[in-house]
């Protein structure tokens, strides 16, 4: 698998890109790379790329925990954002529907279509809207930091 650096200018991903999109959604048109079947590029539609931001900081934040294996990797994302790198993830056929993974409560936009497969994977493919109160857990303990500061504080102790 081709492992690009992340942020290249998008100059570069244009470069990869030689045909017309093969799909596209409300945010995104997406594009093969023919230099490598493996990955798509999925350009934003709109000036603030926020579908493909939000893709790679999600990816960036579970790609070493368990949930990697039911998200599609992100390899690279240009530098303003336009344009990402996913691997590629081919349409569902119905008898896959069964086979779908379970996915986080913070996912915010569950269709079939959001899923494809490789390799007999099945994997979600658009996850560029999230539920942010349920991801940012609003509902945790406040930061152990600020209990320390506190006992210090009380104790006659400086600072944290
Ligand atoms: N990783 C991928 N591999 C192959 N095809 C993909 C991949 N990601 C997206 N596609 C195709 O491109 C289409 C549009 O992509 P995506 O759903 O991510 O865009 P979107 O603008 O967020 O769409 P929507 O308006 O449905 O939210 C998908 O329906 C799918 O057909
Ligand atoms: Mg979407």
């Amino acid at each position: 698998m081709t492992n690009y650096a992340g942020k290249m200018p998008d100059s570069q991903f244009v470069s990869l890109i030689s045909t017309a999109p093969f799909a596209s959604g409300s945010a995104r048109e997406v594009f093969d790379v023919p230099s490598d079947p493996s990955v798509v590029i999925k350009r934003g539609r709109n000036i603030y790329p926020g579908s493909n931001m939000v893709e790679w900081i999600i990816w960036s934040a579970i790609k070493t925990s368990p949930l990697a294996a039911t998200f599609g990797e992100c390899r690279s994302i240009s530098e303003t954002g336009q344009y990402l790198m996913m691997e590629r993830l081919d349409d569902l056929a119905q008898s896959d529907l069964a086979d779908i993974p379970r996915i986080p409560v913070w996912t915010n936009d569950r269709k079939p279509n959001a899923f494809g497969k490789a390799g007999g994977r099945i994997k979600l493919r658009d996850y560029g809207m999230v539920y942010l109160p349920d991801l940012l857990r609003l509902d945790c303990e406040p930061a152990a930091i600020q209990i320390t500061a506190l006992n210090n504080r009380q104790r006659g102790l400086p600072g944290w």
